[in-house]
């Protein structure tokens, strides 16, 4: 494959909390640059865990996960963090808005995290928000939001600094159809701009515009 600019190489995770969970497996996995590509299985199969050792938010027991050439297992955690608010943004199931802020404002926390200045961030979520078409919810808190739109903010957050990956996390699994098929847009979108999207679903609709589709079942990597 050209260019992957995501690669697992014998990806393995295992939980030991009391009782050992293998939840992923010698998984070798190659996601082309610019792709729009799903990761389908069973629920508590390990498709989570996968996306969060891809995304930098956890540690594997072992294996290697490659972001370009570098690899992301390798490096120490204040730069993995850096890596990963620069290049990776993460939908994550339930959106993890935090309640007291307004969808501007947290859209604003992932910029302030990445070091921009106030009125850049200002700008900046706007104009996220603008895109995802939220513009009259600016200063909506979450509560205050349907499932669909607090979705729209998560994604917009996601977008915050420019990703050149965007992780999404079983992101129609809250919503109903109507909002499916603006979210299916709105990655459509994204996707369009050369972003590299990998989605985590159960549906269908979502799989169908994917140009790849992964399926893993208990913990390994199954062939379609
Ligand atoms: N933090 C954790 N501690 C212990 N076990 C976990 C943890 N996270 C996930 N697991 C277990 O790992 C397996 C895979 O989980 P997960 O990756 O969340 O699956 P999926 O996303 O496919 O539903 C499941 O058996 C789950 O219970
Ligand atoms: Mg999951």
């Amino acid at each position: 494959m050209n260019n992957p600019i995501i690669r697992t190489e014998k990806l393995s995770k295992i939980y030991d909390s009391g009782f050992r969970t293998v939840a992923l497996q010698d998984v070798d996995l190659q996601i082309p640059k610019g792709s729009l590509s799903c990761i389908m299985g069973p629920s508590g199969h390990g498709k989570s865990t996968l996306l969060h050792l891809i995304g930098g938010l956890d540690r594997p027991t072992s294996g290697k996960v490659f972001l370009d050439d570098m690899e992301l297992t390798s490096v120490d955690g204040n730069r993995l963090a850096e890596i990963r608010s620069r290049k990776i943004g993460f939908v994550f199931q339930f959106f993890n808005l935090l309640p007291v802020l307004t969808a501007l404002e947290n859209v604003q926390v992932a910029m302030m995290l990445a070091g921009i200045g106030k009125k850049e961030q200002e700008e900046r979520a706007t104009e996220l928000l603008n895109l995802v078409g939220l513009e009259d919810k600016l200063q909506s808190k979450p509560n205050q939001l349907s499932g669909g739109q607090r979705q729209r903010v998560a994604i917009a957050r996601a977008l915050a600094n420019d990703p050149e990956i965007l992780l999404m996390d079983e992101p129609s699994g809250n919503l109903d159809s109507r909002s499916e098929e603006e979210l299916l847009e709105q990655i459509a979108k994204v996707n369009g701009q050369g972003k590299t999207v990998v989605i985590v679903t159960h549906s269908e609709t979502v799989a169908a515009m994917a140009k790849e589709t992964f399926c893993i079942r208990d913990g390994e990597l199954a062939v379609d």
